[in-house]
């Protein structure tokens, strides 16, 4: 706050305070610099003023040790904003290892998230306090930027690919998301607010209302429903390789490549499978792209995360939270 002025949006998560104080750090550098330099050629106006039209200025050869501190100081200054930003820098893209997982979707001109046990909200998106939580998304239609200020963590969405940001919420409270991308007339309505809560409220809130299918067992009956159990079945014997404990592993491509099974390869291979073949395989899955929507598809993902170890399906009915 500056003289009733909100300046700034609050500090509520664990990454806000040290992005802010960096911030600050640079202000500070570039405001001293910026006084100094101002108020040298303010005095030296002054004191080297003359009326006498044929004054010649002084000849100045040069000085090694002023030209060395000018470039060693600002050397130094700099090495330390880059380490220092570095360092702040890979914590905002590098999520926790065990992080609360939720997907979203942008498109215009809303957000909906979806948690993984089924509940969906639009333009709201609750979030448990003290705890590292991933939002997955990416849009429907055009770019889109999911950005929470108070938590100081922003990513665009990309229609064709998934972006994630994540944070650990350090206050409970109500905070401002939107949309930081132009994306078109509603692009200022696409605003929504961040609940904080406390665990057991968050729990009470999730359990509440709706008791919608989890994400997985909806990935599940897709599953079935576009028939994609007739290729991949699960001892292996299929059109289509098994996808028991798939996700997370390394498989070899026709193209002697290798992909790690995540968001992203399972996403393209459900709307663009001709692309990564994996090695053995006929290239004969068509392709989903127009039947299932994104949506969906997150759904179908977190059913194929869920297809784990015995590869019984009905463990993907299991409510999974954490992320593998
Ligand atoms: Cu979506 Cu701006």
């Amino acid at each position: 706050m500056f003289a009733g002025i909100p300046l700034f949006p609050e500090q509520a998560s664990t990454l806000a305070p040290r992005v802010d104080n960096l911030y600050f750090f640079i202000i500070a550098v570039t405001a001293f610099f910026g006084i100094v330099t101002s108020v040298v050629v303010v005095w030296f106006a002054m004191k080297y003023r003359t009326n006498d039209p044929l004054a010649i200025g002084a000849r100045i050869t040069g000085s090694i040790p002023l030209e060395l501190a000018w470039s060693v100081i600002p050397f130094v200054i700099s090495i330390v904003i880059f380490v220092w930003a570095t360092d702040v820098f890979f914590d905002i893209y590098r999520p926790p290892d065990q992080t609360l997982e939720i997907y979203a979707t942008g498109k215009r001109w809303m957000w909906k998230f979806q948690h993984l046990d089924g509940k969906g909200e639009i333009n709201e998106l609750h979030v448990p306090v003290g705890r590292a939580v991933k939002v997955t998304f990416t849009s429907e239609d055009v770019l889109h930027s999911l950005y929470f200020p108070a938590f100081r963590t922003k990513a665009d969405a990309i229609p064709g690919r998934y972006s994630s940001v994540w944070f650990t919420a350090t206050a409970v409270g109500e905070y401002h998301l939107f949309c930081a991308e132009y994306c078109g007339t509603n692009h200022s309505g696409m605003v929504g607010k961040v609940v904080v809560m406390e665990p057991p409220a968050y729990q009470a809130w999730l359990s509440g209302s709706g008791g919608e299918a989890t994400l997985a067992s909806r990935g599940e009956r897709l599953f079935t429903d576009l028939a994609c159990v007739t290729c991949h079945v699960d001892d292996g014997t299929g059109r289509g390789p098994s996808l028991v404990s798939k996700f997370g592993s390394q498989e070899k491509l026709t193209s002697g490549d290798v992909v790690t099974v995540n968001d992203s390869y399972v996403r393209e291979s459900i709307l663009n499978p001709q692309l990564k073949i994996v090695a053995g395989y006929q290239p004969l899955m068509p392709t989903f792209q127009g039947m299932v929507n994104e949506e969906s598809v997150m759904a179908l993902i977190e059913y194929v995360k869920a297809k784990k170890a015995s590869g019984q399906a009905a463990q993907a009915a299991a409510p999974a939270q954490e992320n593998r």
